[in-house]
């Protein structure tokens, strides 16, 4: 994709999601309290203001499970507003996907306890791993920086295997504890993994392979590496994406760059709140700065969401919306208690059993509250579940295009340098297991 047709999607997915950013950022906490089903999500799909989402929610989920399947040729005919927007919203997301997703060292997925991974993070391995080795080869480079490197599952990848020198930065001192623990055991066994991995080219056996506990911030600096290097980072969270761009920007030795961002709720927005923060890294384009592009914290954690994976799987779809169901409930019995302004951090509390009695004691365990009262809320408010999974599912079908704006308004500033070449967004993962699926990749210029 060039960088005009970059800029042409950008514009063409941020002119689509305005009218529907309303439900995008909506806060679920208050959805019965204000009412926000009627004030706020019924009046963007205004010829369905009958609709009873008992009958609305079974048929939709189905057209969204065809719909997801088929080809874009093949996409069914929407017979109401909601389908109408999925069906428009899955076009969309496809705007970015330009052809098959680069090739995976293919490995025998048993191999992942052998490695002392997870069969996700092998894979995430596997189809990272090329895509950087590839930035190196195109730099000309042997170099690579693996930035919150975690465990140091890609970092020892992209040494042992391929051969690269590799410093694996992580601020996190125990991760990088584990780092080392599981190299030496890697190292123990490497001979015989080896053996059951594909011939990996002339990689000329394991390259050097370090750990620096740091915590990379927005001076960009690193200690420990000498010369050229790719800069890396898998599944690099919040702000941690933005403080690897402005790495391999700032920084004269970086001269590719493999991005997996993710936890898009802790990046920090410019124009968030009506506040003009400079130093916050979204939007970092100059076509949505001109803007004064928002998204809001809501929405950004709905980009970390993906479609695929919660079609694949109604009942824990309707766990999580009985999860947020029953944290709106509490906020009716919190504000008629006057208790409403009070902090909530309700998240981890179970519903098991959907018995929302226990829930409320649990998250109000120092307020006395009476049975009968916690249950004629949950009968009063029981058909409010339903209209929640509409809105929970509709909003997933937003989440592609949400995180396809941060991708692009990432790779959009990098195309405004002059020192950066080829830039390019890539299809990485299986988004059923790995959601958070895309790499930023870009090379400076040699
Ligand atoms: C989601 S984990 C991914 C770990 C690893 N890349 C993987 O895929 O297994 C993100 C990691 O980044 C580390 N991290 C977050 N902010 C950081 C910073 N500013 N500097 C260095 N490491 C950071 C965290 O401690 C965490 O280990």
């Amino acid at each position: 994709m060039s960088d005009c047709d970059r800029l042409r999607t950008l514009s063409e997915l941020i002119a689509f999601l305005e009218p529907f950013h309303p439900l995008a950022d909506i806060p679920l906490a208050p959805f019965i309290t204000d009412n926000l089903f009627h004030t706020t999500v019924l009046p963007l799909f205004p010829s369905s203001q009958d609709a009873d989402p008992a009958l609305l929610f079974p048929q939709f989920w189905d057209f969204c499970v065809v719909l997801w399947k088929s080809p874009i040729t093949e996409y069914p005919e929407a017979r109401n507003p909601w389908e109408k927007l999925a069906r428009d919203a899955a076009c969309k997301c496809r705007l970015l996907v330009s052809g098959p997703p680069p090739e995976a060292d293919a490995v025998d997925g048993k191999l992942a306890s052998v490695m002392m991974m997870s069969e996700k993070k092998l894979q995430e391995i596997c189809a990272m791993a090329p895509v950087v080795r590839d930035v190196a080869e195109e730099c000309q480079v042997r170099q690579v920086v693996d930035v919150g490197c975690g465990k140091g599952y890609l970092s020892a990848w992209l040494s042992l295997r391929d051969g690269l020198d590799v410093l694996g930065v992580e601020m996190s001192a125990s991760n990088i504890q584990g780092a080392a623990t599981r190299l030496r055991r890697l190292n123990q066994q490497w001979n015989a993994v080896r053996k059951r991995l594909p011939v990996a080219g002339d990689s000329g056996g394991p390259g050097r392979l370090t750990f620096a506990c740091q915590a990379v911030g927005e001076d960009a600096q690193l200690d420990g590496v000498d010369g050229r290097f790719v800069v890396c980072g898998l599944h690099a969270c919040g702000s941690l994406s933005d403080h690897i761009i402005r790495m391999f920007q700032r920084n004269d030795q970086a001269a590719g760059l493999v991005l997996v961002p993710c936890c898009y709720h802790l990046m920090e927005e410019r124009f968030e709140g009506g506040n003009c923060s400079a130093a916050a890294a979204f939007p970092s384009s100059t076509f949505l700065q001109s803007r004064r592009y928002r998204l809001g914290r809501n929405a950004r954690m709905l980009a970390s969401q993906s479609v695929e994976r919660t079609l694949a799987d109604r009942a824990a779809f309707e766990r999580s919306v009985r999860a947020l169901f029953f944290r709106a409930l509490l906020q009716v019995v919190l504000r008629r208690h006057g208790l409403e302004e009070r902090v909530q951090s309700v998240g981890s509390i179970k519903t098991v059993n959907g018995d929302f009695v226990a829930y409320a004691r649990e998250a109000l365990d120092d307020v006395p509250m009476d049975e009968e009262e916690l249950e004629a809320v949950y009968r009063e408010y029981a058909p409010v579940e339903l209209q929640l999974r509409l809105v929970c599912l509709t909003r997933i079908l937003l989440a592609p295009l949400i995180e396809q704006i941060i991708l692009l308004d990432r790779a959009c500033a990098l195309d405004e340098r002059d020192d950066i070449g080829d830039v390019g967004v890539v299809d990485l993962f299986d988004p059923r297991v790995s959601p958070r699926r895309w790499a930023v990749v870009a090379q400076k210029k040699l």
